[in-house]
């Protein structure tokens, strides 16, 4: 496939929400949809995606991307899913809690992403993103068991600062506590308020 990166601006109100829990219907997929749900609820049209729905491989650094500019080492499931993240405006990343950090599926997912980078020969500093400038808004949580904020570790920060790097811009982020069960933040109205709020959000930022 051969996608000319620059040639494809986002399209305002388009949000793409992607989710890392291998939990289906548990309380990754809950906020998401919440937050998506509300999104749509002011007008954004909406796609929620399960990464461990998908099949698709990590990063191997084989850097093909710098000459292509796409990856074009795997033919798998990420090929349909970057026309999808160029073209929308607003994402949304959802992650559990696995070991202080997103779910390897979330991991493996952004290390994909490097391919949206144009690099330079001047190392190491040669780089610029292909979505940045682009006035591109994102929205990431997170959600764990455990009740103090620092056994969430490392899992905002880990979708957070890749995003920056990527070009978007993060205008909320939604840290969820003591929550074990699946589905069990659907119980909790002040978090589900909270989703809502930030989709709202996301879709008054990117019409
Ligand atoms: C492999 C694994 C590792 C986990 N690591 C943590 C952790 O480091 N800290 C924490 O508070 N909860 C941890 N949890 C609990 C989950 O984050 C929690 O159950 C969360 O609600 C799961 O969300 P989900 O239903 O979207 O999968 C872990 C769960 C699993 C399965």
């Amino acid at each position: 496939m051969v996608l000319d990166r620059r040639e494809t601006p986002p399209s305002g109100g388009s949000i793409l929400g992607i989710g890392g829990s291998p939990r289906k219907g548990g309380n990754t997929d809950c906020l998401l949809a919440q937050i998506l749900d509300a999104a749509r609820s002011v007008g954004a049209r909406t796609e929620q995606l399960r990464l461990p729905d998908l099949k698709f491989t990590p990063c191997v650094g084989c850097e093909a991307c710098r000459r292509d500019g796409l990856c074009t080492r795997f033919s798998d499931d990420m090929m349909d899913l970057y026309p999808k993240i160029i073209e929308a405006k607003g994402l949304v990343l959802v992650s559990p809690v696995h070991n202080y950090n997103v779910t390897a599926w979330m991991k493996a997912f952004i290390d994909r992403l490097y391919c949206l980078y144009n690099f330079n020969d001047n190392r190491p500093n040669g780089w610029s993103s292909s979505l940045a400038g682009q006035g591109r808004k994102a929205v990431i949580a997170a959600v764990c068991e455990q009740e103090d904020k620092k056994d969430m570790g490392f899992t905002l920060e880990a979708m957070r600062l890749p995003l920056e790097a990527l070009g978007y811009e993060i205008v909320g982020e939604l840290p969820v506590l003591r929550i074990f069960d699946a589905g069990k933040v659907a119980e909790v109205p002040e978090v589900i308020a909270e989703a809502r709020r930030l989709g709202t959000l996301l879709a008054e930022e990117t019409c």
